[in-house]
């Protein structure tokens, strides 16, 4: 499929992402390798790593891998990051007990997804490589924010290793004792140290 850049959504390390629209008129995010990167296998890593992930539901899903222009395109998110989502103000706000603890729950059942392949992510701390998409479920008609996670160009295979993808998150969801993101967790779901 072709892809038209409509706008770029970020400036990575060593990469770029666009909002593009495909021929078939639906938005897509277009993650591609910087003029001057030495990463020069941005679209094996993240494009069969974001691939693999796909087969356990979990990740935006990948529409196409370009090795040869080294572009990985997937479904376009909108949401913030975690990170940013946990220190606005909605979320001191806003946003129930009971939502968080949902949307924690759901981001569990993702990474012991990836840990039943053996899917080491890599890169979850900072919380910036979790997207927080508001939606609406289908049958309670109630608000909920689903966790996807994206960035697998440091994702790694590790056969025959207990893989824990809760371990890269879990001091700084809960643990870290003067950390901003436990801090404001333990506070809303009501959780001692
Ligand atoms: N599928 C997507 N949908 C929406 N935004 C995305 C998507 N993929 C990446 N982004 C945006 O681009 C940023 C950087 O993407 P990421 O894959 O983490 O690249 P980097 O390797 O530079 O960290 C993300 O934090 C997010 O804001
Ligand atoms: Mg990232």
């Amino acid at each position: 499929m072709q892809f038209k850049k409509i706008t770029q959504l970020a400036k990575g390390w060593s990469s770029y992402i666009w909002l593009v629209r495909g021929e078939d008129g639906k938005e897509y995010a277009l993650k591609e390798v910087r003029e001057k990167s030495p990463r020069k296998n941005l679209a094996e890593r993240e494009g069969e790593m974001g691939l693999l992930a796909n087969k356990v539901g979990v990740g935006p899903r990948v529409v196409e891998v370009n090795y040869e222009k080294n572009f990985v395109v997937r479904e376009f998110v909108n949401g913030k990051n975690f990170l940013n989502w946990i220190s606005s103000e909605e979320f001191d706000k806003s946003v129930t007990p009971q939502e968080l603890y949902e949307f924690i729950k759901e981001l569990y059942r993702a990474l012991l997804a990836l840990d039943s392949i053996s899917l080491s992510h890599n890169q979850l701390e900072g919380g910036k490589n979790i997207l927080v998409e508001e939606k609406v479920d289908a049958l309670s008609k109630k608000r909920k924010f689903v966790p996807v996670i994206i960035d697998f160009e440091k994702a790694s295979v590790k056969e025959n290793n207990h893989t824990r993808n809760i371990g890269q998150i879990e001091s700084m969801f809960f643990y870290n004792p003067h950390g901003m993101i436990a801090k404001k967790i333990r506070a809303k779901l009501s959780l001692t140290l």
